[in-house]
């Protein structure tokens, strides 16, 4: 029975959408607050798991667990889930990006409003018995010149508010194109640098990264327009506190409004006692809308996840919808033992794949088929592999995997070609499916012929001469193994060949030995495949679940 754990404190309407899942045998509990090692026993017990910012799942927080499937974020940032380590176990992590958007832009704007009247210092004064109507000028808002930097979801929000506001707005994003930026009446700069000397208020809605962090740092602040106001309510260290004290220590700075920090929680700061500061304790998407929002939506996620195997906003994998892998089930299974078998063909170190569809397969959803044969090649060096993570890992590995795709029809209706190039050699093998879901192998080492593509193999490489056959049945007859199915390919006759056995006992490798030793075999080689109709376990997790759906609907 699948169950999900909560992680932080999720709304009464994504609670109730917790309760409801009971109908479909799904219980939950929560637990708010886990670290260390009660986080870490806590998620392996679980198969889902719902969180907002305050847990961190770290990598250590995520070793070992062989059960969960998927976490989600109630909210847009991941960064304090490990989606490196979530991905190599296969765990699908999936975020709600759009629930808590209006309130954040909401939040900067109340900042940026709050900020220019000095709303919370005039508020605490008069708690204090003082009428001052000197000491708490204000500026507005309207003729102003708003920069902001990020421009997505939060981001144009907070541009259109602005624009009714009456303020310019310029604004920084690679991603945003000029005819978009045109319709929001924002206008594009082409660099930070440029921006910081031109605004008014600066707000950032970027994630922290790399390229943003202290994007306002002691540098630009010779370069900021003297009194500028800054408003943070995306990620802290985008601006560098240091340098905000700094700033408004010499005056550069006008104000500061801050509702994210460098280290949250946050209760102790120097900006605190400074005045022209303003702050909240992360707020953004503090509103009854946004967490009833992103609760629901994100419970949602969750439930449909364990329910039918659908993954939607997942941010660390491709999405596996049920209705792609309908389209494609049969030939998962045949890219995956594809990979399986020429993981077996070689024992020297993979440098590079490929992966080619010819035929109707084409148009269908060859990435997860190429996955799938991805996670075949893998499966037995690496473990939890899954078509979620194995392309990660090959790349990981410095294993360059390349897909090409042509309609036009061959032999078959759909083949799928595969290479493999190990230490000096190149290993190719193709597939397709008889019916709609019984694998076969039509051509191996550039040699057409037609073998199950499961079971117990015997590959063997000789020359095309009489007495062949005869001489490896006869051998393996003398060791008790018995040869189910039997298929030889050449190329010209006399000249090279290649047999392919399916056997009902695995070989002892005396045996094996004895078959490589028969006059004219070149090479004998074993590989053991998964009995016909046995499906990789992320696979048949997600048929299983794709069935129920379908029964249920
Ligand atoms: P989004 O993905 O829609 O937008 C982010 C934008 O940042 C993208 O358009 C991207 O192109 C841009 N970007 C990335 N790197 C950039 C760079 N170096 N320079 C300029 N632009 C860059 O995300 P969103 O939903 O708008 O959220 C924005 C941020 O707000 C996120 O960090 C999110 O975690 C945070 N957030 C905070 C709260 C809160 O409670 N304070 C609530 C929601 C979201
Ligand atoms: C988010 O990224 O969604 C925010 O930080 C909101 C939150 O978690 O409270």
């Amino acid at each position: 029975m699948p169950s999900i754990i909560v992680l932080d404190t999720l709304s009464s309407d994504g609670l109730a959408l917790l309760d409801a899942a009971a109908a479909h045998g799904i219980t939950y509990e929560v637990k708010i607050g886990l670290k260390g090692d009660a986080l870490r026993e806590a998620l392996a017990q679980h198969d889902g798991a719902i969180c907002r910012s305050g847990v961190k799942i770290t990598a250590d927080a995520l070793a070992g667990n062989h059960r969960l499937k998927a976490i989600v974020r109630a909210g847009v940032g991941t960064d304090n889930i490990d989606k490196e380590a979530a991905t190599r176990l296969g765990i699908v992590v999936m975020n709600t990006p759009a629930g808590n958007t209006l309130s954040t832009a909401e939040h900067a704007f109340a900042l940026m409003l709050g900020l220019s009247r000095n709303v919370a210092a005039a508020d605490a004064s008069l708690r204090d018995k003082k009428w001052d109507r000197n000491k708490f000028m204000g500026v507005q808002l309207a003729g102003k010149t708003l920069g902001i930097v990020g421009l997505g979801r939060i981001g144009q929000a907070v541009a259109e508010r602005a624009r009714s506001f009456d303020m310019r707005v310029l604004g920084y994003d690679p991603f945003l194109s000029p005819d978009r930026a045109n319709e929001l009446g924002i206008e594009l700069i082409s660099t930070v640098r440029d921006l910081l000397p031109q605004v008014d208020y600066l707000t950032v809605h970027t994630p922290l990264t790399d390229e943003t962090r202290h994007l306002v740092g002691m540098k630009e602040l010779d370069i900021l327009k003297p009194g500028v106001r800054l408003i943070n309510c995306a990620r802290g260290g985008i601006y560098d506190e240091a340098a905000l004290v700094e700033g408004l220590k010499r005056g550069v700075i006008g104000g500061v409004a801050l509702d994210v920090f460098e280290k949250e929680p946050c209760t102790d700061h120097p900006l605190f006692g400074m005045p022209g500061v303003l702050v909240t304790p992360h707020l953004g998407a503090s509103t009854e809308e946004a967490q009833s929002q992103v609760a629901v939506e994100g419970v949602g996620l969750l439930v449909d996840f364990l329910t039918t195997g659908s993954v939607r906003h997942a941010v660390n994998s491709s999405a596996i919808d049920p209705a792609a892998l309908e389209g494609v089930r049969g030939f998962l299974d045949l890219a995956w033992r594809l990979g399986l078998l020429l993981a077996q063909l070689d024992s020297g170190a993979p440098r590079s794949c490929s992966i080619a569809f010819r035929g109707e397969i084409a148009s269908r959803n060859t990435k997860l088929v190429t996955a799938a044969f991805a996670a075949g090649l893998l499966e037995h060096s690496i473990e939890d592999v899954n078509i979620v993570n194995a392309e990660m890992l090959l790349r990981e590995r410095g294993i360059e995997l390349v897909e090409q795709s042509r309609t036009d029809p061959g032999a078959f209706s759909s083949v799928v070609a595969v290479d493999l190039v190990a230490g000096d050699h190149v290993h190719r093998a193709a597939g397709t499916l008889f019916g709609h879901s019984m694998p076969r192998i039509v051509q191996l080492e550039g040699h057409r012929l037609e073998a199950y593509l499961d079971g117990i193999l015997l590959v063997f490489t000789h020359q095309d001469v009489p007495g062949i056959i005869g001489g490896v049945g006869t051998t393996f007859g003398q060791s008790g193994v018995n040869i189910a199915q039997m298929t030889v390919g050449r190329s010209t006759p006399g000249g090279d060949a290649i047999g392919v056995l399916n056997l009902d006992q695995e070989p002892s490798a005396a045996a094996v030995a004895a078959v490589a030793a028969c006059p004219g075999v070149r090479s004998a080689r074993v590989v053991k495949l998964p009995p016909a109709g046995q499906l990789p376990s992320w696979l048949a997790a997600a048929t299983a679940s794709s069935r129920t759906a379908h029964r249920g609907s």
